[in-house]
């Protein structure tokens, strides 16, 4: 097994609208679409799409749903996407993770709210991470993804530090839960975006400094995100385990910084057309990264792979059905120079 993904899996109730009602308000959106998504899923799906086809690894999702037709098609879609599924459990006692998303039509930008459902039920024993994370499924430089839609993370990644030293620990802090200062150096590669990252620095340093950081971003956006990726990745993480941290801005671009290449570097995002549906694009963009990190590419071209192929899921409706495949997004790059 090469790379496992510990996450939720959501059903996407989406309706498309000019834009959003206030409090007490009623009128007609303009269209509404079911799709599969949830972070975890998303990224699994990101991962076995983005795959180069030549490499031979595999792909887990480890999760849950509960026993209804939602459930059934989630597992369904990631089951045509080669995912190995053995490890998402079916519950009778409990609905399916969903998501409620309002998308505004003129700028693509999304609404989510979620009700947790089956994704509570991603606790395990030691004795069951032993079961999943056992030397026969899972090769010793597995990489493990999480999010944060499920109960406790931060638990399975402690343990994953203490029992499978060989693997390295990919974070993606959404929606943002504050941890222990300590529990940050459990990942090797964190993956936020701006707000995230400036509600890591509220976590971990002290209250005056982000109100210095608030009034130094209006002045210098992009300048004062390369401080605070700096110093996540030399005083946040754990510099012995390759701390790599990736700030994405949206439609502003993206830094990063990892303990082999200390300064911070941008790559811009790339322009499209019209953005359709943003839902998805940072799952999309996390699951290019990890395979290319996995396939041995250097960090820079990692980057450059993965903000190609969120630039086509905003191009698309929903989340895991508009994440492109390996051949499309290299064939965009290659195109790119
Ligand atoms: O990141 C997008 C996802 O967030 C959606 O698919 C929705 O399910 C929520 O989990
Ligand atoms: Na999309």
């Amino acid at each position: 097994m090469g790379i496992i993904v510990v996450g939720s899996l959501n059903y996407d109730l989406v309706t498309y609208t000019d834009r959003v009602p206030d409090a007490g308000e009623t009128f007609p959106a303009n269209s509404f679409e079911t799709h599969t998504g949830g972070k975890g899923l998303n990224q699994t799906v990101a991962i076995a799409k983005l795959k180069d086809g030549q490499a031979n690894y595999k792909v887990k999702m480890v999760g849950n749903v509960g026993d209804d037709s939602f459930g059934k098609q989630l597992v369904a879609y990631l089951n045509k996407n080669g995912v190995d599924t053995t490890d998402v459990k079916t519950h009778p006692d409990v609905s399916s993770g969903v998501a409620t998303i309002l998308v505004e039509e003129k700028n693509g930008q999304n609404r989510i709210l979620i009700t947790q459902g089956a994704n509570g039920k991603t606790v395990y024993t030691s004795q069951q991470l032993e079961h999943i994370f056992n030397e026969a499924n899972c090769a010793q430089d597995s990489m493990v993804v999480f999010q944060h839609e499920i109960p406790d993370p931060v638990a399975i990644m402690r343990w994953i530090n203490e029992n499978k030293p060989g693997f390295k620990v990919v974070y993606n802090p959404s929606p943002f839960h504050p941890l222990k200062k300590e529990d940050w150096l459990l990942c090797d590669i964190l993956v936020v975006n701006e707000i995230e990252s400036l509600q890591i620095i509220k976590n971990v340093y002290d209250e005056p400094y982000i109100s210095e950081i608030k009034a130094e971003i209006k002045k210098d956006f992009v300048g004062t995100y390369k401080k605070i990726c700096e110093k996540l990745q030399k005083e946040t993480l754990d510099q012995k385990r390759s701390a790599v941290v990736i700030i994405t801005l949206g439609s502003e671009g993206v830094l990063f910084s990892s303990v082999a290449h200390p300064d911070v570097e941008y790559l811009p995002a790339i322009k499209v057309p019209k953005v359709l549906d943003t839902t998805g694009a940072g799952d999309t963009f996390l699951g290019g990264v990890v395979t290319q990190l996995y396939q041995k590419k250097s960090l820079k071209d990692a980057i450059k792979f993965s903000t190609y192929a969120s630039s086509i899921t905003i191009q698309h409706p929903g989340a895991a059905e508009s994440i492109p495949h390996f051949p499309d997004v290299s064939a965009a790059v290659k195109k790119s120079g």
